[in-house]
């Protein structure tokens, strides 16, 4: 099938070759003005201006015409860190912080992902792959196109395998990119609070055999943080993952100098996410760092999530120091419901420009092309180019490209394609 889109005000992201973006880099976003896209069975076949589509193509019948006068086109967002497969939201313990409690008080008292995890473990698998169907839907309309997601919320063997079988379920019937971390390493379940070594004999001898053998998942996410996993323990069982094919993830430096950014550069990890805690060295480390395999051009990626340090209340990510460090960034929405309730990545753009200082375009690169490198989706996903997945945002009527952070919480998109069809 092949579509023609036409008039498009601006197309935004339009790049030949594709490359990792930091520093001033992040700030370029190439567009072209008065545009058109040409889609052959959902890949992205011809772009440029409408001056030379005439001459080209005037004469070419179309299976489908779209008209996007008026309005800015874009690459869909790529959200490489989330947890949208859970089973209840947890709005009872957001009113337990609004008294005063804090995140840590909260997680001591059983609460927190211990909660999330009761729930979980008492759900079937039908019944969680709905509701999550449900959220995938939700954010596909807000203008995500690819998605990491993350099991994390079993914490037992049964529990963890659910979540990752509902993660593949989703890949095979969503049209949606999906990657997929076991993230059994999220917490340890109260019978093990005194027994680390048990959980951790648990992860590696009884989930990731079966995680493999089923090839249920992609990477391998550890939550390392005091109280949590140390950087010890998150290296034995990243390296347990490793040995399996899975590639590193890490949950880092979210509440505390945990040393995750350490051990994540050690391991030469896709990525270490959150950052919310970040000193001069884990900064430096950072910006030198490149993933095992090499497969990322020489870089672990910095992943932001500014939603969940906006809902718990903490420090927002030093962006500037890490844009300015040359440190190579993503942005992604954490999806969860314990600290960043919400999926819906426009908003967290609106934050990094508003509450982190970063650019429009820096935002944008951010979560459309470093993102898709942090799910290692760079080549068929995160910007308009030839060869790549027509995942596409269709914007209102829009003033210019930094009214979309400017006008935050309004909903500016029209329509969102997926592999050359809207969602
Ligand atoms: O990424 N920090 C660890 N995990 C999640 C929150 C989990 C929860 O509270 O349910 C996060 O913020
Ligand atoms: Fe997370």
């Amino acid at each position: 099938m092949t579509t023609l889109i036409k008039n498009i005000n601006q197309l935004v992201g339009v790049r030949e070759e594709t490359k990792l973006l930091r520093g001033a880099a992040l700030a370029e976003l190439p567009i072209i003005e008065n545009a058109y896209i040409i889609i052959e069975d959902g890949i992205i076949a011809e772009y440029g201006t409408m001056t030379k589509f005439y001459p080209a193509f005037g004469g070419t019948q179309f299976q489908h015409t779209i008209d996007a006068t008026n309005q800015f086109i874009l690459p869909a967002w790529c959200d490489s860190h989330t947890h949208l497969v859970f089973a209840a939201s947890r709005e009872d313990e957001f009113v337990d912080k609004l008294k005063g409690l804090s995140y840590a008080e909260i997680a001591a008292k059983g609460g927190g992902i211990l909660n999330s995890a009761a729930k979980l473990n008492t759900m079937s698998e039908d019944e969680l792959f709905n509701i999550s169907w449900k959220r995938l839907e939700e954010v596909s309309k807000l203008g995500t196109g690819a998605i990491e997601i993350k099991s994390g919320y079993g914490l037992s063997v049964d529990g963890e395998l659910k979540m990752l079988r509902v993660i593949k379920k989703l890949k095979e019937k969503s049209r949606l990119s999906i990657k997929s971390t076991f993230l059994g390493a999220h917490t340890y379940p109260l019978e093990y609070k005194e027994n680390h070594q048990g959980y951790i004999d648990l992860i590696i001898k009884e989930m990731l055999p079966v995680i493999a053998k089923e090839k249920l998942a992609d990477y391998i996410d550890v939550f390392c943080e005091t109280g949590f996993f140390s950087p010890e323990e998150t290296e034995t069982i990243c390296r347990a993952g490793m040995s399996y094919g899975l590639k590193p993830k890490i949950h880092a430096n979210q509440l505390n100098l945990s040393g995750g950014v350490q051990v994540g550069v050690k391991l030469g990890a896709i990525s270490v996410d959150h950052l919310e805690t970040m000193g001069d060295e884990e900064i430096r480390l950072l910006a030198k760092a490149s993933p095992f395999g090499g497969g990322l051009e020489g870089a672990t990626i910095g992943t932001l999530l500014p939603t969940a340090a906006f809902f718990l209340r903490m420090p927002f990510q030093p962006a500037r120091q890490l844009i300015d460090a040359s440190c190579v960034i993503a942005l992604a929405s954490d999806y969860n419901p314990g600290s960043s309730p919400s999926g819906n990545m426009n908003l967290v753009i609106a934050m990094s420009c508003i509450q982190m200082k970063m650019l429009p375009e820096e935002a944008i690169n951010a979560a459309t092309i470093n993102g898709a490198y942090a799910m290692e989706l760079q080549t068929e996903l995160g910007s308009i180019t030839i060869g790549k997945k027509a995942n596409l945002i269709f914007t209102k009527q829009i003033p210019s490209l930094a009214y979309l952070p400017y006008a935050f919480g309004n909903n500016l998109i029209d329509k969102v394609m997926v592999s050359g069809e809207f969602v």
